[in-house]
């Protein structure tokens, strides 16, 4: 279980002027401070600093806010493009993706701005960010370096905090916070909308995010819900949700490991659909480690449910289809902890990336099907 935020911070060390500077370290990712940094600024070249960020060297620029975005975007142009070898098998060319977007995240995360007080972005003409940081990252104390990266990932997810997200199911709007899960694709909420329920007196939703759908079993008439989280920030993104919802008082939301104590007659999971290693905190959402959650689901649901009650595990094939999990895996497990299957119910893909014939899994992600296992103890 983790608290937020949780970044590495240590301390970072560069030499300019011939005397040695520090401040504090942050990453968003626990990535440890650079060890090989070099102050540059607009006189520096894209090519340069290509060069430079390839042989891992990182860039603390001390130039203007603006021409640092064009150089980030300038170094993202020459990094190396994913494409598919022929033949290559499915998982191995998602294993060999992941690895190039981590590597390409590691390159542009070596472009480096200064924090101060405030807290602002030390640059000229840099943008008032100071709302956006104290909600991804807290108070700046003293002097502060980060990548530019996760500069412009606080202010992109304080943007969507902001606007929010209209749930049709809710007829609302959901205001996902700086790394909470943001229910973007519909048709899952519309699975869990439109399932027969078992009862409305009781139901635990496990792993909550932004609380959506506590949200949604809660306007269904369900009358007490308990939704836990293991992010504090998501616990504290679905507590302003349902509150704003008018939900609060049918929706308690809980800082815990999986399950509350006690038993429900309907318990939802909406685990990370994809096995896989978390490099980003956005990857903690679609990356499940290991099938950490999804196991941890299954093998704890049974002494979960009230006699007759329904688990209900919401999760899509793609990791089938990119070969990262089999149909049997699944089925297995399930068995294993002692439950069976009642029902399922499907839903094609509707995203934009499933039918963007230019992706290079859209073999894979054109067949995804999303589904709602309902699962009962087995007698
Ligand atoms: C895919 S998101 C689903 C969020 C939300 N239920 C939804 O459908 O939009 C999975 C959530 O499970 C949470 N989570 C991961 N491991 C957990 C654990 N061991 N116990 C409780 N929650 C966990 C994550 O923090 C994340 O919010």
């Amino acid at each position: 279980m983790s608290t937020e935020p949780s970044p590495a911070s240590n301390v970072i060390s560069w030499m300019q002027a011939d005397a040695e500077h520090t401040a504090r370290w942050f990453s968003a990712s626990g990535a440890p401070a650079p060890k090989k940094v070099q102050v540059v600024d607009d006189s520096l070249t894209a090519d340069d600093a290509y060069r430079l960020v390839a042989q891992g060297t990182a860039l603390l620029w001390q130039g203007d806010y603006h021409n640092a975005r064009q150089l980030l975007s300038a170094i993202a142009r020459r990094l190396p493009t994913f494409s598919r070898n022929d033949g290559e098998d499915v998982a191995k060319a998602f294993y060999r993706y992941r690895q190039g977007r981590t590597q390409r995240a590691r390159m542009l995360g070596q472009l480096l701005v200064p924090l101060e007080q405030g807290p602002a972005v030390a640059l000229r003409r840099a943008p008032d960010v100071s709302q956006a940081w104290l909600a991804a990252a807290g108070p700046v104390e003293s002097l502060t370096v980060a990548t530019l990266q996760d500069v412009l990932g606080a202010v992109g997810a304080y943007e969507w905090r902001r606007n929010g997200l209209f749930i049709q199911e809710l007829d609302a709007v959901i205001h996902p916070h700086y790394g909470t899960f943001a229910p973007i694709r519909s048709e899952y909420l519309a699975l869990v909308a439109q399932a027969k329920l078992p009862s409305t007196e009781l139901a635990f939703d496990i792993g909550t995010g932004t609380g959506v759908l506590a949200a949604i079993l809660a306007q269904r008439g369900v009358k007490r819900v308990i939704a836990t989280d293991s992010e504090a920030r998501a616990i504290a993104c679905a507590q302003e949700n349902l509150q704003a919802l008018g939900l609060a008082q049918a929706v308690e939301a809980t800082l815990a490991n999986m399950f509350p104590e006690g038993r429900a007659p309907l318990v939802v999971c909406n685990p990370p659909w994809l096995p896989g290693t978390a490099n980003t905190l956005l990857d903690n959402a679609v990356y499940d480690p290991k099938s950490r959650m999804l196991k941890a689901f299954l093998t704890g649901l049974k002494e979960h449910l009230e006699p007759g009650g329904e688990g209900w595990l919401i999760i899509s094939d793609l990791a089938e289809h990119l070969g990262l999990r089999t149909r049997e895996d699944l089925l297995l497990w399930i068995g294993n902890a002692g439950l069976a299957v009642v029902d399922k119910v499907d839903t094609a893909a509707r995203h934009p990336r499933s039918m963007d014939a230019s992706d290079p899994f859209f073999a894979a992600r054109s067949q995804e099907i999303t589904s709602l296992w309902k699962l009962s103890a087995k007698a």
